[in-house]
């Protein structure tokens, strides 16, 4: 059968929905054409940079393509930068989820317990107040807004450990760029204890290896001693200079109370 009498044969409704379909791939295409990605999403800029842009930027685009329910999250947004690469990748991808944004705007609080072992909070790197790069949650706002539409963003301003019970929407993908083993405790307790995290979701730590690897410090602690909590099940790979990205695959959120 030639291709004309394939035409004939093939009714007009399926006809119509094919040309739809072409009419929407094209100007979902010509829209990806017209986004000013951010330079490092467009391979420029320094290696470090451009390694966390491309994690970040394709953990949203596996979430749309793997069909990941629930919105971003961001946990640590201090100067924007990253916040951008997760909204350039929600409006690349077309995948429409919110992107939510927390932060106390204060910068770091007071490190207690084993957070008191860091070096970079033996330095005073990760001192209390520290890392305090956007001072309201309107110029973070105006940080993504080329990105997505103000109904698609929520900034959640205040300490994790107050804005976090509020919060109870499926999650797809979550930075946790918050760096202490507490704030990042704080946010495991709540996507996995409470289930928000959705099964294939991707948790992205910005600090994973940042304390020498070691798993007794930071972020590589809360997230095994959470691993050991919920059962976790997760598929992780290293990226940038302290980076690590877990694909979790199952967990059980009514195991014992973490935190
Ligand atoms: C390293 S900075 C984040 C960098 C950011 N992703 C960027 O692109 O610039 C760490 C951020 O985590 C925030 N933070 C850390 N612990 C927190 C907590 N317990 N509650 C709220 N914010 C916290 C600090 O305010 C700071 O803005």
């Amino acid at each position: 059968m030639n291709l004309l009498s394939k035409l004939k044969a093939t009714p007009a409704a399926t006809l119509r929905q094919l040309a739809a379909e072409g009419l929407r791939c094209r100007l979902a295409a010509a829209r990806r054409a017209l986004l000013p990605l951010p330079r490092e999403v467009r391979g420029r800029g320094s290696p470090e940079w451009r390694a966390r842009a491309d994690a970040l930027f394709n953990a949203v685009g596996y979430a749309q393509a793997a069909d990941v329910r629930g919105c971003v999250a961001e946990f640590g947004c201090f100067s924007g930068r990253t916040a951008r690469f997760l909204a350039a990748g929600v409006a690349y991808f077309g995948g429409g989820q919110r992107l939510h944004l927390f932060d106390s705007f204060l910068g770091f609080p007071q490190a207690s317990g084993p957070d008191l072992d860091l070096p970079f909070v033996k330095s005073g790197l990760w001192g209390a107040g520290r890392a305090m790069g956007l001072q309201t949650p309107a110029s973070l706002r105006r940080k993504v807004r080329r990105f997505l539409p103000r109904g698609k963003v929520e900034v959640h301003a205040g300490w994790f450990k107050d804005t976090l019970p509020g919060f109870s929407e499926p999650v797809a993908v979550a930075h946790l760029d918050c760096d202490l083993w507490e704030s990042t405790a704080c946010v495991l307790g709540r996507l996995l204890g409470a289930g928000l995290l959705s099964p294939g979701g991707v948790l992205l730590f910005d600090d994973y290896n940042a304390s020498r690897c070691d798993d007794s410090l930071g972020q590589r602690r809360a997230f095994r001693e959470a691993a050991c909590a919920y059962s976790v099940d997760a598929d992780g790979r290293d990226y940038g200079v302290g980076g690590r990205a877990f694909v979790v695959s199952s967990y059980e959120p009514a195991g014992r109370a973490y935190l």
